[in-house]
């Protein structure tokens, strides 16, 4: 399973990054306006800091106005996916883009019949928002697992992306399914980590070790 940091703050890829944790970053509007930067600007740097896939949104609703904007994403790296809204005009973008061969994240998927359009149109990945879905009381993880049905079920090679995810239960949750990546805020990425017991294994061993008054170097 791949992890995507869902996030436009340099700071947090980059410690990511040597860390060996990442796989691709995905940013949105609202994160781009969340790290006051530019959003040319940011994304550049983001796209030479990764290697995997940076998602870059456009931001117009139309398909000629979309494919006027993706032709200004597409210079900012040869890493860059570029992410169009799952709306008719997003995914006649996408078809034109996957015939170049321009790799395409379709966001705000909602519906499993929205994810089958999605493959259709030839999606490298498609992006269904879990915790927008569990706000509203709706079960976020019983679409990933629908859609991995579906998939499977015709062999489409679209990767399931699950984004929107809230918290390392998420992650469990749609690793079980069988998501093929989960893009996650940083902090969700680094709570993987966590563990009370590894605190208290590791306090113990420490204070064990000092009383044995050795040292390795
Ligand atoms: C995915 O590509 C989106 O950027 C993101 O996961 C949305 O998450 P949110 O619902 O927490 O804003």
């Amino acid at each position: 399973m791949k992890f995507f940091a869902d996030t436009a703050e340099v700071a947090d890829i980059k410690e990511l990054a040597a860390l060996g944790l990442l796989d691709g970053v995905t940013t949105n509007p609202t994160l781009i306006a969340r790290s006051g930067r530019k959003f040319l600007d940011v994304v550049k740097e983001i796209a030479g800091i990764v290697e995997g896939p940076v998602s870059a949104e456009v931001t117009a609703l139309d398909y000629d106005t979309m494919m006027k904007e993706v032709a200004v994403l597409k210079k900012l790296g040869s890493n860059i996916a570029i992410k169009v809204p799952l709306t008719l005009d997003g995914l006649k973008a996408c078809r034109t883009l996957r015939a170049e061969d321009v790799m395409v994240n379709v966001t705000l998927c909602f519906s499993a019949t929205q994810a089958l359009l999605a493959a259709k149109a030839g999606a490298t990945f498609i992006s269904p928002f879990l915790g927008r879905l569990d706000d509203i009381a709706q079960e976020g993880t019983e679409l990933i697992g629908e859609i991995r049905q579906i998939y499977d079920n015709y062999g489409f090679e679209t990767e399931i992306l699950a984004a929107s995810i809230r918290s390392p239960l998420h992650v469990k949750q749609v690793a079980l399914i069988g998501a093929d990546v989960a893009t996650c805020p940083p902090a969700v990425i680094k709570a993987l980590a966590n563990h009370p017991l590894i605190d208290k294994g590791l306090a113990q061993f420490s204070a064990d070790w000092k009383k044995t008054g050795q040292s390795i170097l």
